[in-house]
């Protein structure tokens, strides 16, 4: 006998035999929004009181199972029924319910999937609680059910990451019950069909597994000491040590919404709330709305460095053709020794296998003939940083080059529009600015020049997506915004040890702001010669009448300390190990004096508020100028690939949220201290004193 489907809003109850199917679909990632709730909610009170059902199956439509709550209804006032009270009606059932993930099953998705009585994925699925990066705690029940399925030690770790788990994954640490092999919802009303006349299996009435209380402990500090100033990741430890420590399942549930309740309001989610929405509005690039990118199947890359490598290897991964050149057989070789040895790290790490190798580099050629980037659709130009060895492969690209290929050059500073001319063709070129290793960092800065088509600098941006990167796009300046924003706030660090501070002050002051690695250890590990031949180069045009800052980075250059790789730089390293060097000191305290600067005590809040202010005046340099158009546009490039805290927001958003008067008054002080050239931006002085926002600027065109 066959039923006429039963619809509550997003929600479909159909009956396959005595199996009640309920499909929600709410595109695009079936977020679960109040109307979803509600139709869940009695779509399962019907199945349960149906005498003609026996078990029910929640799937859904669409690209994947719940990705979770509706993150736009957080900070409003909530609308009934909670997710609790559905994930309740869920676990009580009488009847078994189970649930039919596809795609990814996320936060409170998840959490919908532990509820029920089993679980089956398919085998490309995978499920995960990424609340922490949003700032907040599961609420639904997520660190109460995965402890009793998958234990403390492991379910603390999925928490505290909030990483992806895939299906086989899943079904090993028990939190899935099966892995379909073809027809996932057949699989599904098949499997609650089998359940029917068992007594359901509850999760949050299953024991907590024996576990070794000293692993949770290392596991509870390896989360803390990573977490550091970051909240959520805290508050997840004590929800599971709850769960861990023999809680009953209604006090631990209380327990963590009334955490979840605590943060989803605090600043920290809030500025999580902002990232995760600015990382794909970023992507939408008001000028270049409805322009079509050109087609790119091969893709040029010039020159097989570290960088030129790493970017080979990430437009392999992403499928493309790849056309490698170099300057001579010996580099040919070394080129090819480069890449291939970066996927030997791959399969060494797991991430992925022989044949996966194998088919990556049947797509790559690597030549010393540059006539053969005449195959390409598009070229990435990765040589060195020098604008007469650009100007001159740029000159020869121009005519190699086939018509309509778009020209990228991967500059980190140097002029795009410069060396578009050189090409004969600019309207074809654009920046490319990867960040190295380019086969990991996600952020990469598309640089539109003054000549360059629109329709190229959009084969840019969809490249960029293609190869899984964050493409922020932005105008021609000197180190575009990254670059242009760390060369500022870094003075103020140089400034700092000439004040007083040491390397290691300055480092720790930064990592408790929430980098991950102090400006100085950083710099010991990309090494110190390149900024120090930058400084050669810039010298005889520096302005005498401004703050220079360099000094003790010259020093240790000339002293052959270029960092980590030479065993010592700002710090000494032994066995790899990074040591204070007294030495260093010394030879700070020395340039101090001999610059005529009193060494007064560190104040670490003050030089944290000047690195603060320093970058906030930059982006509102930056946003006047034009180079981008929304200071969500300079916070994305901030945490993508400068280690900016996300819990921050970035430097524009908690500029607007400290309050731009304040920033302001933090600006003149650093004026006060580094003198010409630190001027308060016009901008920041507008806004802060009509009371304006970085996030309610929009510059008037023209
Ligand atoms: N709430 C509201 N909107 C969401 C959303 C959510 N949970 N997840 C995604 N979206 C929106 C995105 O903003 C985007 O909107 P746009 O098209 O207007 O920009 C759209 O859905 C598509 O998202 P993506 O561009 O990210 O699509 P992808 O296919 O690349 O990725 C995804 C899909 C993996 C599901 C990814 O969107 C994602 O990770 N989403 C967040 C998942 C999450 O954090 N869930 C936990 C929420 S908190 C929670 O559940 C609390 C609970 O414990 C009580």
């Amino acid at each position: 006998m066959s039923t006429a489907p039963a619809t509550h809003g997003p929600v479909v109850t159909t009956r396959q035999g005595r199996v009640a199917l309920i499909l929600a679909d709410n595109p695009p990632v079936n977020a679960l929004a109040q109307p979803v709730r509600e139709g869940l909610l009695r779509a399962v009170q019907e199945a349960a009181a149906d005498p003609a059902v026996d078990a029910l199956a929640i799937a859904c439509e669409g690209r994947t199972f719940f990705a979770g709550a509706e993150i736009r209804e957080f900070g409003k006032p909530p609308v009934p029924p909670g997710l609790g009270e559905v994930l309740d009606a869920i676990e009580a059932c009488p009847k078994p319910v189970v649930a039919a993930i596809h795609g990814t099953a996320l936060g409170g998705g998840f959490e919908l999937a532990l509820a029920c009585h089993a679980r089956i994925a398919d085998a490309k699925a995978a499920v995960g609680l990424p609340e922490v990066k949003l700032g907040i705690i599961p609420g639904a029940g997520g660190t109460q059910r995965v402890p009793r399925l998958a234990g403390p030690v492991a379910a603390l770790e999925m928490i505290a990451s909030g990483r992806h788990v895939r299906a086989e994954e899943a079904r090993r640490l028990g939190l899935i019950d099966a892995v379909a092999e073809s027809d996932l919802r057949a699989e599904a009303v098949e499997l609650a069909r089998s359940l029917v006349g068992r007594p359901p299996r509850r999760t949050g009435e299953l024991p907590v597994p024996a576990f070794d209380p000293a692993a949770f402990d290392a596991a509870a500090a390896a989360v803390a000491a990573k977490a550091r100033s970051q909240v959520s990741p805290i508050r997840a430890i004590e929800a599971v040590r709850l769960t861990a420590g023999g809680a009953g399942i209604r006090e631990g549930l209380a327990a963590e919404r009334a955490i979840f309740r605590e943060l989803v309001g605090s600043d920290q989610a809030k500025a999580l709330r902002y990232a995760f929405f600015s990382e794909r509005e970023v992507q939408r690039v008001p000028h270049l709305q409805g322009v079509a990118p050109r087609q790119v199947d091969v893709v040029g890359v010039i020159g097989a460095g570290t960088m030129g490598a790493g970017i080979a290897v990430a437009l392999l991964d992403a499928g493309l053709r790849v056309v490698v050149t170099e300057t001579s057989i010996e580099a040919v070789g070394a080129g090819w020794d480069r890449i291939s040895g970066l996927y030997g790290r791959a399969m060494k790490s797991g991430r992925i296998d022989q044949a996966k190798r194998d088919e990556r580099l049947s797509r790559l050629s690597v030549t010393d003939d540059f006539a053969e980037l005449a195959a390409c659709d598009l070229v990435i130009e990765a040589a060195f940083e020098d604008m007469a060895v650009k100007q001159e492969i740029f000159g020869r690209l121009g005519s190699v080059a086939r018509p309509g290929a778009t020209l990228a050059t991967n500059t980190s500073y140097l002029d795009v529009d410069a060396i578009g001319r050189a090409s004969g063709r600019p309207e074809d070129v654009i920046g490319l600015h990867f960040f190295s290793p380019a086969n990991i960092m996600r952020l990469v800065e598309v640089v539109e020049g003054a000549a360059s088509a629109k329709d190229a600098v959009a084969t840019g941006v969809a490249l960029a997506k293609r190869m899984g990167k964050l493409p922020v796009t932005c105008g021609v300046c000197d180190g575009f915004v990254g670059n242009r924003i760390l060369a500022t706030w870094r003075q103020q660090t140089d400034f700092a040890l000439e004040d007083g501070a040491l390397p290691q002050e300055v480092d720790a002051a930064l990592e408790r702001y929430g980098f991950a690695m102090g400006p100085f250890a950083v710099a010991d590990l990309a090494g110190l010669d390149i900024g120090w031949a930058r400084r050669k180069r810039l010298a005889p045009t520096r302005d005498p009448g401004r703050r220079y800052g360099g000094t003790v980075a010259d020093r240790l250059c000339a002293m052959g300390r270029f960092g980590q790789k030479t065993g010592a730089g700002y710090y000494r390293y032994v066995d790899g190990k990074r040591q204070v060097d007294p030495e260093v000191t010394r030879l700070v305290e020395d340039v101090s004096a001999e610059l005529g600067r009193e060494r007064r005590p560190f104040d670490p809040n003050a030089m944290v508020r000047h690195v603060r202010a320093a970058m906030v005046n930059e982006g509102a340099k930056i946003l006047a100028e034009g180079v981008v158009p929304r200071a969500l546009d300079i916070d994305m490039v901030l945490l993508h690939g400068y280690g900016f805290p996300a819990w921050r927001g970035g430097p524009m958003f908690e500029a607007d949220a400290i309050g731009l008067a304040t920033i302001l008054a933090d600006m003149r002080e650093l004026h006060a201290l580094s003198g010409p050239g630190w001027e308060p931006a016009p901008l920041l002085v507008e806004l802060a004193e009509k009371g304006g926002t970085f996030a309610g600027y929009s510059r008037t065109p023209g």
